[in-house]
């Protein structure tokens, strides 16, 4: 009897372990089964914000002036020259067949020298200023994509989890960035020293990178960073920490001659975004939506101004319209920047923005859908909350109330207005 009970209750056991087991398959991690907006095969556009941003602090930094003397021995400065002897030979080929401006979008360059620092040309210069979780890596990504780029990644990621909106952070700021792109390491230790113990400051930038991993003891050495630097004739720098009224500072500077980007998004996809990254939860600037809306209308006010001022090399966009419309509006960006829309941009655009779910009605809800994740994501209750604060930024930048909890599953938070600034 007892024997029988046993094996019955281990059947029963078993029997209970296998539904759970079927459960737990099906429907243990809901969000496998959510359908992504797939972009590539087994990409989304989310996926170009994974990296992690910092919130570890730096190590302590070296003595610099030893760092640099090391730096210094005859064995070093040959791997330099070799590297870079190497490199300059691989952007000449990747460039053979490139289409020069000639005159054309104000800029006479006609051979690859005219736009390279180590032969006093001058480069192609972009800025994209945005702030965290706004869809600018992929836009980063986009104009990286051609071979001849030089990607200053978030050079301000040595400045923690702030928001540089003037003193006393921007002079310094300021400072880091015009050094960057005039390929100017040589003082830059402190951002150079947090490289070493954060990969990620430069392993956006592919071509050092690879650079990097075959010659790690050079990687972090300014005078092997400079020369790389300036053997590009494009370069592209990406800030999140940075708010316009202070960046317009590099649109100023004659000689630099940057192009400038503002990228916006939705504050709503925005902080949905955030909600899952950690590093964002314990800085005010990066979890308070009345900040962030605060400074989409100091973005907004300066720039009104600054596409009056500056309306060749200044510009804005919409993360939305961006992955609503991407051909269209990458060209478009080619020809603000000067840039010839090389075949490896398109072949980025084709890998990363083609959807094949679902046929031509769908597209707009599949591949089209990344920016809107949020209306799914968020509660009505944190929808409403940030309303409340982003009521004037909403209302600049052309993004429409959720009502109800329905209406927000299901209505288009982008107006087609066009921004009129
Ligand atoms: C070229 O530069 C001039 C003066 O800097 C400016 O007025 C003009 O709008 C620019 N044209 C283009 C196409 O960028
Ligand atoms: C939500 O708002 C929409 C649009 O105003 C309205 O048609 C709908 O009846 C509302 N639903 C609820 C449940 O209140």
């Amino acid at each position: 009897m007892s024997k029988l009970a046993s094996f019955y209750g281990l059947v029963g056991l078993g029997s209970l372990c296998l539904v759970f087991l079927f459960f737990n398959q099906r429907y243990g991690s809901p969000m496998k089964h959510r359908i992504q907006p797939i972009l590539a095969v087994g990409r989304s556009w989310e996926d170009f914000e994974t990296t992690p941003e910092p919130y570890e602090f730096e190590e302590p930094v070296s003595n610099a002036a030893v760092v640099k003397e090391a730096d210094d021995s005859v064995a070093t400065l040959n791997e330099i020259q070799q590297v870079l002897n190497l490199q300059r030979r691989m952007i000449r080929d990747d460039m053979i067949g490139y289409q020069y401006p000639n005159g054309r979008y104000n800029k006479s360059a006609k051979r690859l020298e005219d736009l390279v620092m180590e032969k006093n040309g001058k480069p192609i210069r972009s800025v994209i200023i945005t702030t965290w979780r706004s869809g600018s890596t992929f836009l980063g990504d986009v104009l990286t994509a051609h071979p001849g780029v030089f990607y200053h990644y978030e050079p301000l990621l040595d400045f923690d989890i702030v928001q540089i909106r003037g003193p006393p952070l921007a002079s310094q700021a300021l400072r880091n960035l015009k050094a960057l792109l005039n390929c100017e390491y040589e003082d830059l230790d402190h951002y150079i020293q947090f490289g070493r113990g954060h990969s990620w400051l430069l392993n956006h930038n592919s071509p050092l990178w690879k650079q990097c991993q075959s010659h790690r003891r050079i990687c972090y050495n300014h005078r092997f960073l400079s020369g790389m630097c300036k053997l590009f004739p494009f370069q592209s720098m990406k800030l999140v920490r940075l708010r316009l009224r202070v960046a317009q500072q590099l649109l100023a500077d004659e000689k630099l001659a940057v192009r400038l980007i503002l990228l916006v998004r939705d504050p709503r996809g925005t902080l949905q975004s955030r909600k899952h990254r950690s590093f964002c939860r314990e800085s005010p600037d990066c979890s308070d939506p009345s900040l962030l809306c605060a400074d989409m209308v100091s973005d907004y006010n300066a720039a009104v101004e600054l596409q009056r001022k500056y309306p060749s090399t200044f510009r804005v966009i919409r993360y939305e319209d961006l992955a609503v419309e991407p051909y269209k509006h990458v060209e478009e960006l080619f020809k603000f920047y000067g840039l010839d829309f090389h075949p490896s941009v398109k072949r980025f655009l084709d890998t990363h923005t083609k959807n094949d779910v679902g046929g031509v009605s769908s597209t707009y809800r599949n591949s089209k859908a990344a920016p809107f994740h949020w209306r799914a994501d968020l509660e009505f209750e944190e929808v409403e909350e940030i309303q409340r604060n982003c009521v004037v930024a909403m209302k600049h930048w052309g993004y429409v109330h959720a009502i109800n909890a329905s209406h927000q599953r299901e209505f288009n938070p982008i107006t087609d207005y066009v921004l009129r600034l």
